[in-house]
């Protein structure tokens, strides 16, 4: 079966690179990408490539060659799923804020609104893809809905979940390490399946197409997640351990990641991981295993989520408690705001707990990010509901130009490991901060020897 229309449902930092490089790779596929948000729709239509809504290093230029070829962004969204003959949910599936399973489960009622709305529409057969991160199982569900539909329609469901990584999508598309496809092991299931497999063949290797079946694929996307954090807890964890000692956190990275068995990625001690997914995922799996009273594998999994608030938090009382116990009426410049460098996602970052923290021990806050708006910082700091929109805005600024974010501090926090901050003229920075004048890199991204001589009091994560 050879696809000739493709309907994306959610046009986020997943649907919108994905169906992007699909595009850019199937010229003779017409990829239609839709969404609700009408004004992400709008911006991904827009002529100036600079206010695409996903900030990716390389997505202008793909976008620039299928946008208005074969790939189209759309607000009708029954229409497109109509005409396509292979559907592909990406909405976002949060962490449920109510109800059973508040605060760990995953929130699918995006997904089911999705299926019912595809089973209200559809006239002919679709293979539908999932393409969110689901927890095990979720297929069914999907199928049941879909199944209701009493009009003859077939529907084929296909989990094929998505191992990009924010600020390097473009190149995990183009060059991924695998795609995972996981369907029904019927006839029909694998056709679906086969179809799938010929899109990606268009430019992956036969052998980097990995099918199962689709509890597998479902189960395997958790699990990377929860293994990749687990290296990030892991390495804070020993962070903290290197300061009490004097071993040096990057040394340990280095020597332990040059055995093969370990590897040498996923190793940098941090200030915390952040992002949407590593703990939406993490608590879903927690939430499955305790479901299925695996108490044991459930208290397994959510250490990574403590360590992570643990090494968030203990950044901020490092800062407090260095700054002699007190950081009142002070002002701590924020170097980054985004969750890692080369996005404009906040989901999660760590900078927004830090702040939380910092300003209920009445800091002033001063932040700088090159790609992170204003409004999302307020935003993200609102939500947390620590204090009142108007005490926010008073206590914390978002400026544009890093030097007036350090003028007058006591304290600079790099939270966000943005390439740039390695380049600035830091003595200028030095003369027109408050002294001491103290560093905390929370990223270990700056040159300490060069930061020591200015005469900053300088402190690195993982470092005594
Ligand atoms: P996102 O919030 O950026 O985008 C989701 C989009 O879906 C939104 O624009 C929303 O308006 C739209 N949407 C929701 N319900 C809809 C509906 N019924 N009809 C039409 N549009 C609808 O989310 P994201 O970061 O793209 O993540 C999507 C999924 O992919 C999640 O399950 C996530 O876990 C997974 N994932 C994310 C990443 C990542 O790096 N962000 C990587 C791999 C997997
Ligand atoms: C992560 C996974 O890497 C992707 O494979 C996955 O598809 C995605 O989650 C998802 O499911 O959403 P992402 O969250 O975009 O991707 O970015 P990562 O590069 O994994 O970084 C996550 C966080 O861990 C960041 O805050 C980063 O700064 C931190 N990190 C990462 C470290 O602190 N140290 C490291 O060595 C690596």
């Amino acid at each position: 079966m050879k696809i000739k229309k493709i309907c994306c449902i959610g046009a986020g930092y997943v649907g919108g690179p994905t169906m992007s490089v699909i595009a850019d790779k199937n010229p003779g596929i017409q990829v239609t990408v839709v969404d609700i948000n009408e004004a992400r729709i709008k911006a991904w239509n827009s002529e100036n490539l600079d206010e695409l809504p996903v900030y990716e290093p390389g997505l202008s230029e793909v976008v620039a060659r299928a946008r208005g070829r074969n790939l189209f962004f759309s607000t009708e969204i029954e229409k497109n799923i109509d005409e396509a003959e292979m559907i592909f949910i990406s909405v976002n599936t949060p962490t449920k804020t109510y109800g059973k399973g508040k605060n760990m489960a995953a929130d699918l009622k995006y997904v089911e609104l999705c299926a019912r709305q595809i089973a209200n529409v559809a006239t002919s057969d679709k293979i539908v893809v999932e393409k969110s991160t689901l927890p095990v199982r979720t297929a069914q569900a999907i199928k049941t809905i879909l199944d209701q539909t009493g009009n003859g329609v077939k529907f084929q469901i296909l989990s094929n979940p998505e191992f990009l990584a924010e600020g390097t999508a473009i190149q995990d598309l183009e060059q991924a390490d695998r795609v995972l496809i996981g369907g029904e092991q019927s006839a029909e299931g694998k056709q679906a399946i086969q179809a799938l497999v010929d899109i990606y063949a268009a430019w992956l290797p036969q052998e980097n197409i990995l099918t199962t079946n689709v509890w597998s694929s479902e189960l395997s996307k958790l699990t990377a997640n929860a293994f990749l954090a687990q290296r990030v807890s892991s390495i804070n964890a020993i962070s903290e351990l290197c300061e009490a000692t004097g071993a040096d956190v990057s040394e340990v990275a280095k020597a332990i990641g040059m055995d093969s068995r370990i590897g040498p990625k996923f190793l940098k001690a941090s200030v915390g991981f952040g992002g949407s997914c590593f703990q939406k995922d993490i608590l879903n799996l927690v939430y499955i295993a305790k479901s299925l009273g695996l108490d044991n594998v459930a208290d397994y999994w959510e250490q990574v989520i403590i360590m992570n608030d643990h090494q968030k938090r203990r950044f901020a009382e490092n800062i407090v408690s260095t700054l002699f116990n007190t950081v009142s009426g002070k002002k701590i410049a924020f170097l980054g705001w985004a969750f890692k460098k080369d996005t404009n996602d906040t989901r999660e970052s760590a900078a927004i707990y830090v702040a939380d923290l910092l300003l209920e021990e009445q800091a002033e806050i001063q932040v700088y990010d090159p790609k992170v708006k204003p409004h999302q910082i307020y935003t993200d700091l609102n939500a947390l509901n620590t204090r009142t929109e108007e005490e926010n805005k008073a206590q914390l600024q978002v400026v544009n130009n890093p030097y007036e974010a350090c003028k007058d501090a006591h304290a600079i926090a790099v939270l966000t490991e943005w390439d740039e901050f390695t380049t600035y003229d830091w003595k200028r920075i030095y003369d027109t901060m408050k002294k001491p004048a103290f560093v905390f890199d929370g990223r270990k991204i700056l040159k300490e020897e060069e930061l020591k001589a200015i005469g900053f009091e300088y402190y690195a994560i993982g470092k005594a």
